[in-house]
């Protein structure tokens, strides 16, 4: 990464998220199962920052844990007066820091560490520009605020869409709202910006044409529109999530992961899938998913919180939940819901079980319809498999229970005491028959119904 001058980041959210209709605060909604300020503080970490601050309105309570946890501060902005006001809070709480400071959204969550170092690193160019203003020219340039530019990025005007003339509405350069300046410099010009415009706000743009009053120039530097995407509304989130899906992805195919139907597999923020793994249509990870090499997933599985180790076979239809830990080669198939529970080497569950608190050995089978019975309603309770075991279909396998290494369980068995190695359990009714009796019952039934 591009090496850079100390910077603080201030991150803005004290929006109201009006149109989020929640009472999440909006910085807290997840992209891909992670809060959308975490993305962004995720990257800003990712740069080696002095300070983060995150400028909140309302629900201060809800941000600060997250923002805590990764030592960042929060100030309140008891009215939002607009985006310059909104920055001026963070200036106490940056109790003189003297670096670059990078003014970020709360609610835009895709930008990229490239971008973030590339707006330091002009902001550093022999030729210091005042401030770095991130642009870009969206499909639809709506109600964004314009820039006007030279060819060279030196910024003439900014206005914000609402003062604007038509002309200037017909830019398609847009205001991303992301900006950086020197501490000084920022705080400085932020003192002198009014609110003398349509909306009676302090406009942070301002502070580019109050620079240039001081005779210093400002830039423009140009970032895709996706990663300026920002997310005001529900369906904002839903385009949000879906950009970076897509580009999740690409990544993963990248990376040697064949997606037979790339668009209908949903990935988490920290899914992590090596090479030669092969996804089929609809799959679903949730958080926490460590899948390594040549691991199969097929249709319509469910992956969170849990390991799949080299050559597994997943799904159709398989549920992993977190702590299940899937062994190499081993097999788990449609309809089998595993969770807290590790299947060695080679062990196949490959139809409609629960597998809970379980400990199932290498080389195991387990039959279909088998259940670990792992809760009383207020304890949970371990199951033990020992390798090369067998357990017949539609046993339960009543915890805390061992069922020895090449055990067998009779099918239809309900197993509440531990099973010795190499023994056979069978725990069920016998079976007793009764030789004609159904030829018997019939011709009985049949002559009560002709006489009635
Ligand atoms: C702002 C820009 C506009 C730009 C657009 C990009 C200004 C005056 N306008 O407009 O040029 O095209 O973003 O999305 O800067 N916020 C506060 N406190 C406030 C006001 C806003 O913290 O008092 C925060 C919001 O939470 C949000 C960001 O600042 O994260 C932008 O606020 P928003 O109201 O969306 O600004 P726009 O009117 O969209
Ligand atoms: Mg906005």
């Amino acid at each position: 990464m591009t090496s850079h001058r100390p910077f603080a980041a201030v991150i803005l959210a004290a929006g109201k998220g009006t149109r989020m209709k929640s009472d999440v605060h909006k910085v807290l909604h997840p992209i891909a199962g992670r809060a959308m300020l975490d993305h962004l503080l995720g990257v800003v970490d990712g740069l080696g920052p002095s300070k983060k601050i995150v400028v909140v309105g309302s629900g201060r309570e809800q941000v600060e844990r997250l923002v805590d946890a990764r030592s960042g501060e929060v100030v309140v902005q008891e009215q939002q007066l607009g985006t310059a006001h909104a920055v001026q809070q963070a200036e106490r709480a940056l109790g003189g820091f003297a670096g670059d400071v990078l003014i970020l959204y709360g609610d835009t969550p895709l930008v990229e560490a490239e971008t973030m170092a590339s707006m330091l690193a002009r902001l550093n160019a022999p030729d210091a520009p005042a401030v770095v203003v991130v642009g870009f020219r969206p499909s639809d340039p709506g109600a964004y605020g314009r820039i006007l530019a030279k060819d060279d990025g030196t910024i003439e005007k900014m206005v914000e869409y609402k003062d604007a003339t038509a002309d200037e509405r017909a830019l398609d350069l847009c205001n991303s709202g992301l900006m950086a300046a020197r501490a000084e410099d920022l705080f400085r010009l932020l003192g002198k910006v009014g609110n003398d415009n349509a909306a009676g706000e302090y406009y942070l743009p301002d502070i580019v044409m109050l620079a240039g009053g001081e005779g210093r120039r400002s830039v423009v530097v140009e970032a895709q529109p996706w990663e300026m995407a920002g997310v005001n509304s529900r369906a904002e989130l839903a385009l949000v999530e879906a950009e970076w899906q897509r580009r999740r992805r690409l990544k993963a195919m990248a990376d040697g992961v064949t997606l037979v139907a790339p668009d209908t597999v949903w990935f988490a923020h920290d899914t992590e899938i090596g090479r030669d793994c092969l996804v089929e249509p609809n799959v679903v990870f949730g958080p926490g998913a460590r899948i390594a090499d040549g691991v199969t997933i097929r249709a319509f599985s469910h992956i969170e919180g849990a390991q799949v180790a080299t050559g597994a076979e997943i799904g159709p239809y398989a549920r992993l939940r977190p702590g299940a830990d899937i062994g190499e080669q081993a097999k788990v198939g449609n309809f089998v819901e595993v969770k807290k529970a590790r299947l060695g080497r080679g062990a196949k569950a490959n139809h409609l079980s629960y597998l809970g608190d379980a400990e199932i050995g290498a080389g195991a089978n387990i039959g279909a319809g088998t259940i670990t019975c792992n809760y009383d309603g207020f304890f949970k309770y371990p199951t033990q498999i020992g390798e090369g075991a067998f357990i017949g279909s539609n046993s339960a396998l009543v915890a805390p229970v061992t069922v020895g290494r090449n055990a067998i369980v009779g099918a239809g068995s309900v197993i509440t005491s531990n099973v010795s190695d190499e023994a056979l359990a069978v725990a069920r009714g016998r079976q007793e028959e009764r030789p004609g009796w159904a030829a018997r019952f019939r011709s009985m039934m049949s002559a009560k119904k002709k006489a009635s």
